[in-house]
Parts: C-alpha cells; sequence; structure tokens
C-alpha cells in the first residue's frame, strides 16, 4: 500500500469511527455545555467555577455545526442552537467574557449566521465583536488578555502576580481575530480589521522570537506600549515554547493572512509552523506540552497537536504546487500519531481525543493528560478538512 493509501484508509476509518461517538454524544449531551469528562462523563459547566463565559463553550457548538455541515442531520443543528441561546447571558451580563469572544462566538453564533442566515445570530456575532474590539489598547496596538482574575481558586500563580495585567497581551488571542475580520467583512466598516491588523503586527514584534518560537504571554506599559516583561505563561518557563501557544501562532497568523492578504502574516505562520515541524518530527510527532522543557517528565498536550495540524493545513491552502506537501504532510503525521496515541472511540464514554493538558504548572494537579473539548473540536475541523467538507468558521 502506498503512503497516500494508507492515509486515505486511515481517513475513512477515523471518519466513520468519528460518526459514530458524535451520533451518541449529541444524543446524550444535546445543549448540554461541556468542558471535559470526569469519570467518562461529561457535565454541564453552568454552576461549575467555569461558568457561562469560560473560553471553551463554543467548541461544543463548533462540533456540532461541523457535524450538521457534513451530514445534514438535524439533530446537530438544533443542539448547537439551543447552546448559542445559553450563550445569550454571557453577551448582555459581561461577565466572564474576554479575549476569548472569538472562540466563543465564532463557532456558536457565527458558525450559525454563516450556515443558515440566521439574522439574529449575526446580530450576537457583532455584539460579541464589539466587545472585542472594546479591549482594544490605541496606545500598544493590542487587545489586552483576560480580565483581574485575583482573589479566584486555583489560578496559577503567574497570573495573580503582579499588578499590570491590563497591559497583557498572549498569543491565544490570534486565534480572536477573525471574529473582528468577519465583522469587518460583514458591516464593511474598516475598524474591526484595523484593530484585529494592528495586534498580529504587534504580536509580530514582540510574542514571535525569531527562531519561530513564541512567548505565551507579554507585559506591555498599557500607558505607552513599551515592552516591560515576557513571563512563561502557560509554558515551562520564561523563553520556554508552550506547544499550544505555538499552535495558536501557526493557525491564528495563516488566518490573518487570509482575512488580510497581508504576506507578511503568512510568513509568520509559516515560521512558526516551521518550527513546530521541527519539534514534532523529532519526538515521533507526539506534541509535548512545552517544546523547550527539560526532558522527564514527559508532559504531552494533543490538543497542541491537532491545532498544529489544522494551521497546517490552512497553510497548505495559501501556498505554492510545490510547497503543499510539507505542511499536508506533517499534518497527516501529526494526526495519525496523535489519533493512535490518544483517541478514544467508545460511543459509551464522553471525550474523543485523551492526553491534553492545559497548563505546563498545573496548580491543582487536575487538567493533565484529559479528553477537553477543543482537541475534539480540531480533530473535527481537521477530518473534514483533509474530507473537503469542513464549514469554514474562523
Ligand atoms: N486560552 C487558550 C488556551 O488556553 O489555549
Amino acid at each position: 500500500m502506498t503512503n497516500r493509501e494508507s492515509d486515505r484508509q486511515w481517513l475513512d476509518t477515523t471518519w466513520e469511527r468519528l460518526r459514530t461517538k458524535m451520533a451518541a454524544e449529541c444524543g446524550r449531551l444535546g445543549t448540554t455545555i461541556p468542558f471535559a469528562p470526569r469519570g467518562g462523563k461529561y457535565f454541564d459547566v453552568e454552576g461549575t467555577p467555569l461558568g457561562l463565559g469560560f473560553w471553551t463553550n463554543g467548541f461544543w457548538p463548533g462540533m456540532l455545526w461541523q457535524m450538521y455541515h457534513a451530514t445534514g442531520e438535524e439533530q446537530y443543528r438544533e443542539a448547537a442552537q439551543g447552546v448559542e441561546r445559553r450563550l445569550d447571558s454571557v453577551l448582555t451580563g459581561l461577565d466572564g467574557v474576554d479575549h476569548d469572544a472569538g472562540f466563543l462566538f465564532l463557532l456558536s453564533a457565527v458558525a450559525d449566521y454563516r450556515e443558515t442566515g440566521d439574522p439574529e445570530s449575526r446580530r450576537r456575532g457583532i455584539h460579541a465583536a464589539n466587545l472585542l474590539a472594546g479591549r482594544y489598547n490605541p496606545a500598544g496596538r493590542f487587545i489586552r488578555a483576560w480580565d483581574d482574575h485575583k482573589g479566584e481558586q486555583e489560578m496559577p500563580a503567574w497570573m495573580s502576580a503582579g499588578g499590570g495585567v491590563c497591559g497583557w497581551m498572549i498569543v491565544d488571542c490570534m486565534m480572536n481575530l477573525p471574529l473582528l475580520y468577519w465583522a469587518s467583512e460583514e458591516t464593511g466598516d474598516p475598524r474591526y480589521r484595523q484593530i484585529a491588523e494592528n495586534h498580529a503586527r504587534t504580536a509580530q514584534r514582540w510574542i514571535v522570537r525569531p527562531d519561530g518560537s513564541c512567548n505565551h504571554l507579554i507585559s506591555l506599559d498599557p500607558e505607552t506600549g513599551e515592552l516591560l516583561d515576557s513571563p512563561g505563561g502557560q509554558g515551562y518557563g520564561p523563553g520556554s515554547a508552550w506547544s499550544r501557544g505555538q499552535s495558536w501562532a501557526v493557525y491564528g497568523f495563516a488566518l490573518s493572512y487570509r482575512h488580510t492578504g497581508d504576506m507578511s502574516f503568512l510568513n509568520t505562520a509559516k515560521q512558526c509552523a516551521h518550527y513546530c515541524i521541527a519539534c514534532l518530527a523529532a519526538n515521533d510527532w507526539l506534541p509535548l506540552v512545552d517544546y523547550r522543557a527539560p526532558e522527564e517528565p514527559v508532559k504531552y498536550d494533543s490538543d497542541a497537536g491537532i491545532i498544529t495540524a489544522c494551521g497546517l493545513l490552512e497553510i497548505a491552502e495559501h501556498v505554492g504546487e510545490y510547497e503543499k506537501g510539507l505542511y499536508h504532510t506533517a499534518a497527516m503525521r501529526i494526526l495519525r500519531a496523535c489519533t493512535e496515541q490518544f483517541c478514544d472511540w467508545n460511543p459509551e464514554t464522553d471525550g474523543i481525543v485523551g492526553g491534553g493538558t492545559t497548563y505546563y504548572h498545573d496548580p491543582c494537579g487536575r487538567m493533565s493528560d484529559l479528553p477537553i473539548i477543543y482537541g475534539d473540536y480540531y480533530l473535527i475541523e481537521a477530518l473534514l478538512r483533509l474530507r473537503e467538507n469542513a464549514a469554514f468558521l474562523w
């Protein structure tokens, strides 16, 4: 069997497993909003410390919209729209929605609008874009990360250190920018796009290092935009390379290229991608939580690999014929390694991609090596991209 035939067989088998699992999960969950299963069962995040505004709450509706797009089965659309209505209180209450408004509302309301044309969903999307744009710091030309979490329990130490949270900018936010690009495309008002482009340029300047590795977090003076510090954030430490942050850079800069046509964004995406490909190739295509951390203990974050694969497939769409192969082949290698190592296809249990880890230094010991909802979203998107049947939700 050639490599191409073997990849095709893997794709067909994996898609069938996914269909079975998603049909079972959708039947069990409906409009439940899941984060990570406990004892093999999802629970709803409302009423937990995560709450309805938590950044991952768009991924379940995103999975449902991808399945609806691919299969046309109504149960997926109905459940996705039910979750979308549940998220309304996040838009009106302001409490809990931060720079991650893009993750939340691109995959719920904007996805609905893109799939069905519902004007109410469009209104929700524009409202969310206004909230995200309102976080822009014009002096520093960046979108502020997070809110002040001081006093909350179980927050890692780096999140409550110092007093300068309003000058923080993080690599993750690259994936929220498409909400702003969409709002400009939709309304004809360039301000949303201008904010997104300025943020992306500031990220190019301070977050991406010359070798393609990235800072997770940088601290800027909120009055002047001067660079103050670059702490380790969710990675091992200052100067390390948190793998999920790397994946957000690969995919996020590629999307900024798609929406603006600015070639420097594609080049930055490629620069970050080449760093990831080198690190993954040296480790059997399995993603460590941080690519620049001590060899022991070995800690994986499967989700970083799967998000990177989606970013590589996005890059492959924008490069020439003889360049595509690099990104496509690397994406296949990552996806095959991660599904073999981490996936649970049993339709009776919740969660598909195990091996997800939120922080390198896990403060409460409960957020490592587990299935997390965003890994499942990106796996579905990757498989459907390979089958040329993905809904474009970014
Ligand atoms: N906030 C995005 C992440 O933790 O990757």
